[in-house]
């Protein structure tokens, strides 16, 4: 019996299988010898995660009998720029790579995002394995082919769509993740609930505490569960035209939190994508969409993960409400200046509204910056 759950992600001649289980990383070099004839790898990390998992890839890619190739980049956003993907271009083609490698991403986001950009470029494409090791990677940025580096004028605005062959996403790697950023992938998690799955969001309003320590049954359930959610989301519309915005709710709110912060260690991805949640939800109340008591349940959930709900008490800095508007309208969704928001009818049921009132949003945060 396999030791993993299978969530597949169905896309034609580009599907591919997330794999979840404890104990993955050992099992590398046999998945990766069912993806390529060349008896060598590329593996690409960061040296905080080389540190801890570099030792049990390498053994994993030995006993399979691959030699590895491996490039270590220093951990944090900074290394997703046109720097470091030159560099790691460079190195591939310097090393003879051909499409017919496999280039492994073994890191959180920022590895993911970079490598799966470089695998894009490769040759016109190189074949791809994500091994996320962080918890929002294993639920968000490792699954959909995503990938992206950042420039002077914003976050992800240089990438392009590419699906990676296999997504290994081992649970037993969460274990040496800072609690900090556990709570960010957690933020992630509830998003799913939030969008379209009421049931997953009342699990969680029970089991939340048990998927934050790490309890193996509970944390493998929340990661599938999500897993399975993003699958069905990107298969139905892999680049992004419609319903795959759903994904981006609290991301709106929350990129513009994150663009005010300078993108700064202060304030965490998941943890913008937290309170961006919570933000979407009021504003869906204010607009008479959502209920009071559906809100404060969301709330509850999120502040129970250790998330910080309440926009006026959130760490970074004095945030202005016009500065939040103004980064707002440089989302990726905005089109023909219309700037498209996630909002809610309830728990569980997000919905596009495709042209938001700013003036309106822009006196909502105020409010919200405010105080409650
Ligand atoms: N993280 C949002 C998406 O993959 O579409």
């Amino acid at each position: 019996m396999d030791n993993f759950i299978r969530v597949p992600v169905e896309l034609g001649a580009r599907s591919y299988d997330i794999r979840i289980g404890s104990g993955l990383v050992s099992q590398l070099g046999q998945n990766l010898k069912d993806l390529t004839r060349q008896s060598r790898v590329f593996v690409v990390s960061d040296n905080v995660v080389w540190g801890l998992h570099g030792r049990v890839c390498r053994q994993s890619l030995s006993e399979a009998g691959l030699t590895m190739h491996d490039f270590v980049l220093p951990a944090g956003e900074a290394s997703k720029s046109w720097a470091h993907l030159g560099e790691l271009l460079d190195w591939l083609l310097e090393c003879g790579a051909n499409r017919d490698d496999v280039i492994v991403a073994f890191g959180g986001g920022v590895i993911g995002d970079l490598t799966g950009l470089a695998a894009s470029l490769m040759k016109r494409g190189m074949s791809l394995v994500q091994v996320p090791t962080t918890l929002l990677a294993q639920v968000d940025s490792s699954v959909g082919g995503k990938t992206a580096i950042n420039t002077e004028h914003g976050k992800n605005l240089i990438g392009a769509f590419y699906q990676p062959r296999l997504v290994l996403a081992d649970i037993g790697l969460l274990h040496s993740l800072p609690d900090r950023q556990r709570r960010a992938g957690y933020a992630e998690i509830v998003k799913y609930g939030l969008i379209d799955d009421p049931e997953f969001f009342a699990w969680l309003e029970s089991h939340g505490d048990k998927v934050l320590n790490l309890q193996a049954d509970y944390i493998s359930h929340a990661v599938a569960v999500s897993c399975q959610a993003k699958a069905r989301i990107v298969a139905a519309d892999e680049r992004e035209g419609g319903v795959r915005a759903l994904l981006n709710l609290g991301h709106t709110f929350g990129h513009a939190l994150e663009a005010a912060n300078g993108y700064g260690p202060d304030l965490l991805h998941g943890e913008a994508v937290g309170t961006g949640m919570v933000l979407a939800l009021r504003y869906s109340h204010r607009l008479g969409l959502m209920s009071m008591a559906d809100c404060i349940r969301a709330d509850q959930v999120l502040a129970g993960g250790g998330l910080e709900t309440d926009v006026s008490k959130l760490s970074g800095g004095a945030y202005r409400a016009a500065d939040l508007v103004a980064a707002m309208k440089q989302d990726k969704k905005v089109r023909s200046g219309h700037v498209p928001l996630i909002l809610s009818k309830g728990l569980g049921m997000a919905f596009i509204l495709p042209d938001a009132d700013l003036k309106d949003v822009q006196q909502f945060l105020s409010e919200e910056l405010q105080g409650r």
